[in-house]
């Protein structure tokens, strides 16, 4: 598949599921850019600069892959990438109904952006950034749950852990 895709999230912070989605998607299409949302709505634990720096940090090794951030409708944002393609991860049934909203409301908005789901690895479909933080938070170790950079930028915000 050629073209670029848009792989949007709140990435708070980014999970080895969320690397997953990304080194899979690089593989099928020629550029991934991985976009964090500013969203007002949730207050993140990580700032938009912190969550780029991990992200940017955790994908050293994909060429094709730029990490960026956006503000207000996601269709707007990938128009403006000259995108032709939305990637989200399912992990389980629980994220399907959100999902096909999400896609259905897109797909409203812009019939000619095309949103590409990507089964989670079964070894990550328990995974979620919310997981980690909760873990993280009573300080037990994160991992294997989070790209390696990520364990020290857990550990700045909530200290070390105790399960080593
Ligand atoms: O990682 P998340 O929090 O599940 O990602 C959700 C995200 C960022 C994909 C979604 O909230 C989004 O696209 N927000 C931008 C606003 C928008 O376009 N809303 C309409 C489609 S849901």
């Amino acid at each position: 598949m050629t073209g670029t895709a848009v792989y949007p999230g709140s990435f708070d912070p980014v999970t080895n599921g969320h690397l997953d989605i990304i080194e899979r998607s690089a593989k099928v299409f020629n550029k991934v850019v991985v976009a964090v949302l500013h969203n007002r709505n949730k207050e993140p634990l990580f700032s938009v600069d912190e969550r780029l720096t991990m992200l940017r940090e955790s994908v050293e090794h994909i060429p094709n892959v730029e990490i960026d951030s956006f503000n207000g409708l996601l269709i707007d944002y990938v128009r403006q990438k000259q995108a032709k393609t939305i990637v989200r991860g399912l992990r389980a049934v629980s994220d399907f109904e959100y999902e096909l909203q999400a896609a259905s409301i897109n797909r409203k908005l812009d019939p000619e952006i095309e949103t590409f789901f990507m089964m989670t690895n079964n070894q990550y479909s328990y995974l979620s950034s919310s997981i980690v933080k909760e873990v993280a938070k009573y300080e037990a170790d994160v991992k294997g749950l989070v790209p390696s950079p990520v364990d020290e930028y857990l550990y700045e915000k909530y200290g070390p852990f105790t399960a080593e």
